[in-house]
């Protein structure tokens, strides 16, 4: 058995408020528990979306009464709500600019509404962004002219990586994650899937662009799942909705990569907690880890999931490597399958 701090989890999707049938606060923090993460940051891509005091706070109250691990929430970024947005910064896990088209309420046409959000977010949280492509370059000259930090969720492409490289060289304070299934699903593993469930933003990236994401390693700040639960019948329909489910295997797949030499378990810790904690100004948990039994084997299996998304891209993946028991603050809140707390344990970091 091998201990591990509680993990951080900086990209998941609860779904809530809005979306409570495809995932809510309850079941998406169980997840979370279930893969040894004891803090997650949640998108603010909800129905309505967070933009303001009034609905980040409505979103926090729902967390508040539901979350069983310890969460942040992030505000959007709008057209319109540069000012109100900075306001209420100390309350939000950080600011979420959708700058490519993707699932969701929020895109940000406007390279003037941008520059509305540059100029009035603190600098003492990260701006995070969806941007691929020239979005990305576009996105980094931003931070560049107003001196703000930027954070690049999901980097997916060969030339992404190897630009922000570029960027992080000329002393640009910009740091990104990576996501499992752009770690180790290829276009090709995609296309063997059930059509609709390869769906995913960003895309899955060539066999190159996956190795380069390997050979970078170094430039990648963190890891993070993207949990993005979508039902099944949503996936397998006609207009699937892009998304994976990911925070109760993110560990598992990460744990059989240091089994196969390609990662250490010191990657892991400084990708899922010490780097989050310092980008985000995560307050630590006292008396918190995660009992992991390295060698035990089992199958990836969707049906099994605590997530309400009941299916997963890497079904029927072999991994060694179960989360046996969590610790929270003392408190053991997972053990061998099952929660042990009430709904609301979870804090908010932005209230310790
Ligand atoms: O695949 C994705 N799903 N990418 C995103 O950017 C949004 C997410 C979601 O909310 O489903
Ligand atoms: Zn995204
Ligand atoms: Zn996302």
């Amino acid at each position: 058995m091998i201990r591990l701090p509680g993990l951080i989890d900086i990209h998941v999707h609860l779904r809530e408020p809005g979306e409570e049938y495809k995932e809510d606060f309850s079941t998406g923090t169980s997840a979370a528990l279930k893969g040894g993460i004891t803090t997650v940051l949640a998108m603010p891509n909800t129905h309505p979306p967070l933009l303001d005091r009034e609905s980040l706070r409505a979103a926090a109250e729902l967390a508040k009464k539901k979350a069983y691990c310890d969460y942040g929430i992030y505000l959007g970024g709008g057209e319109h709500n540069a000012a109100k947005a900075a306001d209420v910064a100390e309350e939000a896990a950080g600011l979420k600019l959708y700058l490519n088209a993707t699932y969701g309420p929020l895109l940000l046409e406007h390279v003037s509404s941008w520059m509305a959000h540059f100029e009035h977010w603190p600098a003492n949280r990260p701006i995070v962004a969806h941007a691929e492509d020239k979005t990305l370059a576009a996105f980094l000259m931003l931070s560049y002219l107003y001196h703000k930090p930027v954070h690049v969720c999901h980097v997916a492409r060969k030339h992404e990586i190897l630009l922000i490289r570029e960027a992080k060289s000329k002393g640009l304070p910009v740091t990104c994650e990576v996501t499992p299934h752009h770690l180790f699903l290829t276009e090709a593993d995609g296309k063997r899937l059930p059509p609709g469930r390869e769906r995913v933003s960003p895309s899955l990236g060539t066999a190159e662009d996956v190795e380069a994401l390997w050979d970078n390693l170094d430039v990648i700040d963190c890891i993070a799942s993207d949990h993005a639960p979508h039902t099944l019948e949503e996936k397998d329909s006609r207009q699937p909705p892009p998304g994976f489910p990911g925070v109760e295997n993110t560990l598992p797949l990460l744990l059989e990569a240091v089994q196969e030499g390609r990662l250490t378990r010191e990657d892991i810790v400084e990708k899922m907690y010490e780097n989050p904690r310092k980008l985000f100004s995560i307050p630590a948990q006292d008396e918190t880890w995660v009992e992991v039994d390295e060698t035990h084997n089992y199958e990836i299996t969707g049906s099994d999931q605590f997530t309400k998304a009941k299916w997963t891209p890497f079904e029927g993946k072999k991994v060694r490597g179960i989360v046996r028991r969590v610790v929270i603050r003392s408190q053991t809140v997972y053990q061998d399958g099952k929660i042990t707390v009430q709904p609301g344990f979870g804090k908010n970091i932005r209230e310790a």
